[in-house]
């Protein structure tokens, strides 16, 4: 189901539970984001108590809509990465934090001073740790041969041996770029294969996912491909025009393999 609106009011009237929130704000960065011709979004703020005011808001009514065994990724950067895993620990507490997940690219980030910035930061957190449901993922672990493994089952693909691992917190997804079939010309639109991480990971087929950013609804065009429910709002009519086309096209994944 897509809501237009702004998502700090949609949000009080929603009863439904949910097991899953992913989290794509606008960021502090102090620029519009054109969206189309007639269509923008704004990452301008006065300050950032009044970015952490809004982010605040939103994250309360999360927690309540959020089911004992839910999860919450909230996706940031490194101006406000700080500043919102403080603010997450207030909400949700310190024992329910459970990743802090890098999304590393080779776009952008180049700068006269310092190393380039090449990663966004996804904080993960559970609504109560004690009773979270989880999908352990695997990912390959490539060796240099294939000797002295006795207990472990190696493999071997185009690219070498490999062990299958526990996926670690750093993810290595390229952004997307311009000539990429799923690409839809919405700024900011994350690749699906880092929101089918986060999807297979934090919930099951049936489970309903919430995205209060839907943007280009990459998280909806997953969910769906996934065969969960799910719940997008956005402000922008913008958003909900190309979430209506992305539905009626192609779906792009990734082959993750699910430990379950
Ligand atoms: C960073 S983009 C999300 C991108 C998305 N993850 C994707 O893959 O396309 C942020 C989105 O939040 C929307 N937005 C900004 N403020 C909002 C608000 N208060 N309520 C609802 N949507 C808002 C913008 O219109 C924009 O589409």
């Amino acid at each position: 189901m897509f809501i237009a609106g702004r998502s700090e009011e949609v949000l009080k009237g929603i009863d439904t539970k949910v097991q899953l929130a992913y989290l794509d704000p606008p960021f502090f960065t102090g620029t519009i984001r054109k969206l189309s011709d007639d269509a923008q979004y704004s990452d301008k703020w006065s300050s950032k108590d009044e970015y952490l005011s809004f982010l605040k808001s939103i994250l309360l009514e999360i927690h309540r809509v959020l089911l004992p065994s839910g999860v919450i990724f909230l996706h940031c950067d490194y101006r406000m990465t700080a500043h919102l895993r403080i603010l997450l620990e207030s909400i949700f507490g310190e024992e329910n934090f459970i990743n802090e997940i890098i999304w590393s690219y080779k776009t952008g980030g180049t700068s006269k001073l310092g190393f380039a910035r090449k990663h966004d930061t996804i904080h993960l957190f559970a609504k109560d740790k004690k009773v979270t449901k989880w999908n352990q993922l695997k990912e390959k672990s490539y060796l240099s041969h294939k000797y002295g493994f006795s207990n472990i089952e190696i493999k071997k693909d185009d690219k070498g041996y490999y062990r299958e691992a526990l996926m670690r917190d750093v993810w290595e997804i390229p952004s997307l770029r311009g000539n990429q079939d799923e690409r839809v010309h919405y700024p900011t639109q994350k690749p699906q294969a880092l929101l089918e991480r986060i999807i297979l990971s934090g919930s099951d087929p049936r489970d309903i996912v919430l995205d209060p950013f839907s943007g280009s609804g990459t998280t909806a065009v997953v969910a769906e491909q996934l065969g969960r429910g799910w719940i997008a709002i956005d402000e922008s009519p913008e958003a909900e025009k190309v979430l209506k086309l992305r539905l009626r096209g192609p779906l792009f994944l990734e082959n993750t393999s699910s430990g379950n």
